[in-house]
């Protein structure tokens, strides 16, 4: 291993044992204030965000987990936290005790969820709240289960850091929605890649490419109320299509790979660039995002990580990671080909499950537990590819982080402006990023 490599793996492992020192101590100290959550005591649970993946996650967390109950939910609109309380309810029974006063609905839901003598917060609302809602859930000393990706900015970014920073020093537990990392298959694998299966470690791919997710149109929204929706509405409601909320396609999907190569590395990339566009995403429905992004990115001992995500239609599909040594290539998920030829033949419980009992496992037992910090540096691991395709410049992680532009709106209310507004007739190509002339920071 080379020495600007281990520097960068000591570096990236010192912030981490730093925090886990300073978390058994603060963990120690704060035995007291968290035993309300910890040993066989129930754990009080409050889902903010009751879409897709909320109602995923709590499910996640309600079966595969004892002695937990649902007693609070948020959402930005009423009718999907009533939603979700409903359809949780006849689901799990006695595990979920929602009453109408711990139904939260708006922008200030979230507090409201959090305030309600809860000991642990699931947060599955659109990425660019996430920042502000682990926050708030830290400051009022919970336990969180946080979805990727966790930020779309580099201020988000920053107060992410803070508040793992805070949790650990309160002793609070964190899991994050990056479940390979409690998939059995790509954790043997990476153990044995850590453990120099490959040999010396050469470069890495990372695919997300397939053809598209949902459009929610805002013809579909006003049919829905019987009243047009406010452009805030809108956005909120078709949030996948808008760089504050989602952080464009790369954040939101591609940083499950990205993170996969994170992880080899036990480091982030230190520069990138790339190039990316706009081919086939076309019209007002559509908002301001990419379809296809490419990045070389690079960690600081050299090693080269090559990435692309792709939202079209007809064309080579692909989701994996790939990590290519000078003794074998692997595809970090159960298979290593070359000289320490090696395949999974293990089975696991689903990772969507397993992150549940893990998090539940730590909370009762008190131990060491945050996986914040990577959540973080993956999360702006994708920011800091769209900044480098954006630009068409070379970014560098430090500037990318000291610098990046702040993407949220100023205000949050349903009658307030967001950070982009449509054009005269509905389309939002005027805000799509253009190389050459988007400064990255
Ligand atoms: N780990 C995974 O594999 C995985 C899979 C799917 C989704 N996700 C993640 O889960 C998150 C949600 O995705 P989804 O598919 O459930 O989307 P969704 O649109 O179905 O649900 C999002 C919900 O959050 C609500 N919401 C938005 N802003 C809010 C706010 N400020 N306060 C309260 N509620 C708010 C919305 O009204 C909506 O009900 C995303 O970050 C996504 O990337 C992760």
């Amino acid at each position: 291993m080379s020495n600007a490599k281990k520097s960068s793996r000591r570096e990236f492992l010192e912030k981490s044992t730093a925090t886990v020192a300073g978390t058994a101590l603060a963990g120690s100290l704060n035995v007291a204030r968290n035993a309300h959550a910890a040993g066989d005591d129930q754990i009080k649970i409050a889902l903010i965000g009751c879409g897709g993946r909320g109602n995923g996650a709590a499910t996640n967390c309600l079966q595969s987990c004892d002695n937990v109950k649902l007693v609070a939910v948020a959402d930005a609109f009423e009718e999907k936290a009533k939603a979700s309380a409903d359809r949780l309810k006849k689901k799990f029974g006695d595990k979920v005790d929602v009453p109408q006063d711990r139904v939260f609905a708006g922008f200030d839901a979230y507090q409201k969820a959090i305030d309600s003598g809860i000991d642990m917060v699931i947060m599955a609302t659109s990425p660019g709240f996430r920042p502000i809602q682990y926050k708030a859930a830290i400051d009022a000393g919970k336990h969180v289960f946080m979805e990727k990706p966790c930020c779309v900015d580099a201020p988000g970014f920053r107060s992410l850091m803070e508040s793992n920073k805070k949790a650990d020093e309160k002793g609070l537990k964190v899991g994050v929605g990056l479940q390979r990392h409690h998939q059995l298959p790509y954790v043997e694998t990476i153990k044995r890649i850590k453990d120099g299966a490959l040999g010396k470690l050469e470069f890495l791919r990372a695919y997300w490419n397939g053809g598209g997710v949902w459009v929610r149109s805002r013809e579909a929204l006003a049919k829905h109320w019987g009243r047009t929706p406010t452009e805030m509405e809108y956005q909120m409601w078709n949030w996948y299509y808008f760089v504050w909320l989602s952080g464009d396609h790369i954040c939101e999907q591609h940083v499950h790979n990205l993170d996969i190569c994170n992880w080899i590395m036990d480091a982030h990339p230190v520069e990138a660039n790339g190039m990316g566009g706009r081919q086939v995403r076309k019209g007002p429905d559509v908002g301001q995002i990419y379809d296809h992004h490419f990045i070389e990115f690079t960690y600081a001992d050299g090693t080269k990580m090559f990435s692309q995500c792709r939202h079209i239609r007809n064309c080579w599909n692909s989701v994996c990671e790939a990590a290519h040594g000078t003794e074998g290539t692997s595809n970090c998920n159960g298979r290593i080909d070359g000289k320490n030829e090696w395949r999974f033949r293990g089975k696991g419980k689903s990772p969507m499950d397993q992150e549940h009992i893990d998090l539940n496992k730590a909370i009762r037992n008190n131990e060491k537990y945050n996986e914040g910090w990577y959540g973080a540096t993956s999360s702006f691991t994708a920011v800091f590819g769209r900044m480098a395709t954006y630009s068409g410049q070379v970014v560098k992680w430090d500037d990318a982080v000291a610098k990046g532009p702040n993407e949220m709106p100023e205000k949050f209310a349903f009658d307030a402006k967001p950070p982009v507004l449509p054009d005269a007739d509905g389309s939002y190509e005027h805000a799509v990023a253009m190389p050459g002339i988007y400064k990255p920071y």
